[in-house]
């Protein structure tokens, strides 16, 4: 393998993620397999910024693997935003001699990622961690399988006291614009109705659905319900106006919020993790840049940093229908 590289640097930005630890040891452990020193970057850009970074071998990523959350911390920067925070960032880079940089994160992450390479020449590789699978070039991101099991076990819990109680239970799960976790947590927990922000089902279809649960005779309704849905209620709104038209109905709200983002990883997310990141280490020592890797079809492949922003992963709405069907 060719190598100009001599020392690569790797953090997690934006949205933490079940997994992300594996990305980190994968990262890490490749280094050292290929005899290239590593870095590690706290809280994402803004350890860059700050020059707050951790030297890395084989050892240091000992037992994370079954570790939730990110031993590097992470953080949405605002400092990076700017050209000057990115000038800080490239001085310290070259201070502590690095001179490529593996970035865990979402579209967040990889926006700074290529603002920066382009501005400091330093070769990036995208790596997509984030629970809501919204990231075009991977059928699936570092974290999301975990939510999914963490939102499914939670919607079963719900659906034994609902059921005892003949009740109504909104669920809100994460995905400010996208509605991958409510879609594949709603089939695969059996709920009534789901609500996304790609489709705007409409309050109507939502009370006639409910309805006719009611009259099939079901004894617990489930509505999954995403926070940035598109009829443009939250979650309590929904309740409130379900409540008002079909009064018969005992209406509940849990909102799940941070806990999908917490918990040991899947072993299919440690996979990915793994696969994704050993590909990350090897494309920069063939002198690659600029990329992020994606799993597609069961394969680890990669795409441009900027297709990865502009094009837009398309969630399965045939997935609504099957849902429709089944929840008869
Ligand atoms: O992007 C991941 C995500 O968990 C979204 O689903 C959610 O809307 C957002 O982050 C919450 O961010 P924060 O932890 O900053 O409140």
């Amino acid at each position: 393998m060719s190598n100009t590289i001599k020392r690569i640097g790797v953090m997690t930005s934006g949205g933490d993620s079940p997994g992300m630890n594996d990305a980190i040891r994968a990262v890490a452990r490749s280094c050292a397999y290929y005899k290239i020193p590593c870095v590690g970057f706290y809280r994402g850009f803004q350890g860059m910024i700050e020059g707050d970074y951790v030297e890395m071998d084989a050892r240091s990523v000992r037992n994370i693997i079954s570790r939730g959350g990110t031993i590097l911390k992470s953080a949405r920067s605002k400092e990076f935003l700017t050209a000057e925070g990115r000038q800080k960032a490239a001085d310290n880079l070259k201070k502590a001699e690095v001179d490529a940089m593996i970035l865990i994160g979402g579209d967040g992450t990889f926006r700074g990622g290529k603002i920066f390479s382009e501005e400091h020449n330093i070769p990036v590789i995208g790596v997509p961690g984030t629970i809501d699978n919204d990231i075009f070039g991977t059928h699936y991101t570092i974290g999301y399988d975990t939510a999914l099991n963490t939102v499914v076990d939670a919607i079963d819990k719900i659906r034994d006291t609902a059921s005892s109680h003949n009740r109504l239970f909104f669920v809100e799960v994460m995905g400010r614009d996208a509605g991958f976790i409510a879609l594949n947590s709603g089939v695969g927990a059996g709920a009534e109705e789901i609500l996304l922000p790609e489709e705007n089902l409409g309050l109507e279809r939502l009370l006639v659905s409910l309805e006719r649960s009611r009259n099939s005779g079901k004894m617990s309704s489930i509505v999954v319900v995403s926070e940035g849905d598109k009829i443009g209620k939250n979650v309590f709104e929904l309740a409130e106006y379900v409540t008002k038209n079909l009064p018969d109905y005992d209406s509940k709200v849990t909102v799940l919020g941070h806990i999908q983002r917490g918990g040991s990883p899947s072993c299919f997310d440690r996979v990915l993790a793994s696969r994704l990141c050993v590909k990350a280490v090897e494309l920069l020592l063939e002198g690659k840049k600029d990329l992020m890797v994606g799993f597609v079809n069961n394969q680890i492949e990669s795409c441009t940093l900027e297709s990865a922003l502009k094009e837009k992963h398309d969630i399965n709405l045939d997935l609504l229908r099957i849902s429709d069907i089944l929840s008869t």
